[in-house]
């Protein structure tokens, strides 16, 4: 989505990007090289997912440092790797260049990236960290709660895209939830009128994906563990499919 002149949002196709992690999760259980995650970026390709999203953790509990260049290698679309703003990770995203960078917090105890990323505290340490990456041509982004004073602090850092954590949202219920998308939505409106492209992600299901799809002003949204999970069951395509044909009804 573009943002007009004056600020407003256009609708535009919301992007779907697919996070692998957990098609790794699976192969690192028995420690082999089954179910590959590349297959998996093979076949979000094959139903027309826009990205291919992947975390390499620092504890590499499921992707690895060689499925970032295998995963590359087999598909054209576009890498979106999430790390967090650490040497041996900028080293790492300055080496494989994927086309974006998602910069995340990451506590080594977490299950999953549970808030966003500290933005406006943590200024000094992320603007070195967006400047090299940027510099080597990668779209930088910033995974943080929907909440106008990290929006203030990606604008200064510069970052070109966030992408707003929606598992505040996707966890209430109610009036809590129905208040956490007026959050979202708010903020979104607010990034494109200040020039950073929005995207959403974090626990979105069938059910609960459809209000933030809504949203005019989000450009994409980043999927990964219910679509694996639900890919059990129905395989990913149907998955993948299926996410695809909410998000496009709810526009
Ligand atoms: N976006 C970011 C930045 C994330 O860290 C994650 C989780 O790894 C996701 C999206 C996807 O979240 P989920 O797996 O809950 O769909």
């Amino acid at each position: 989505m573009t943002a007009a002149p004056d600020g407003a949002a256009r609708p535009g196709r919301l992007r779907l990007g697919v996070n692998i992690d957990h098609v790794a999760t699976i192969r690192n259980a028995r420690g082999g090289d089954h179910p590959d995650p590349v297959r998996a970026a093979a076949i979000v390709a094959s139903v027309g997912g826009d990205g291919i999203t992947a975390h390499l953790r620092e504890d590499r509990r499921h992707i690895r440092d060689d499925d970032l260049r295998r995963i590359q290698d087999a598909t054209d679309l576009p890498l979106n790797l999430e790390m967090a703003a650490t040497e041996e990770m900028v080293r790492i995203a300055l080496a494989h260049r994927p086309h974006a960078a998602c910069i995340v917090p990451e506590k080594r105890a977490e299950r999953t990236t549970e808030g966003g990323l500290d933005a406006a505290g943590l200024h000094n340490q992320l603007a070195p960290v967006v400047t090299r990456l940027m510099d080597a041509g990668i779209r930088v982004s910033l995974f943080i709660a929907p909440d106008e004073r990290q929006l203030d602090a990606a604008m200064r850092l510069g970052a070109p895209v966030v992408e707003f954590h929606t598992g505040e949202y996707a966890h209430a219920t109610g009036e809590r939830r129905a208040a956490e998308l007026r959050r979202v939505a708010d903020l979104a409106a607010l990034a494109v009128k200040t020039g950073i492209e929005p995207h959403a992600g974090h626990g979105l299901t069938y059910d609960n994906v459809q209000p933030i799809a809504a949203i005019p002003h989000l450009a994409e949204l980043n999927i990964g563990h219910y679509l694996i999970g639900e890919a059990v069951f129905t395989g990913l395509e149907a998955a993948v499919r299926q996410m695809r044909e909410l998000m496009d009804a709810a526009r």
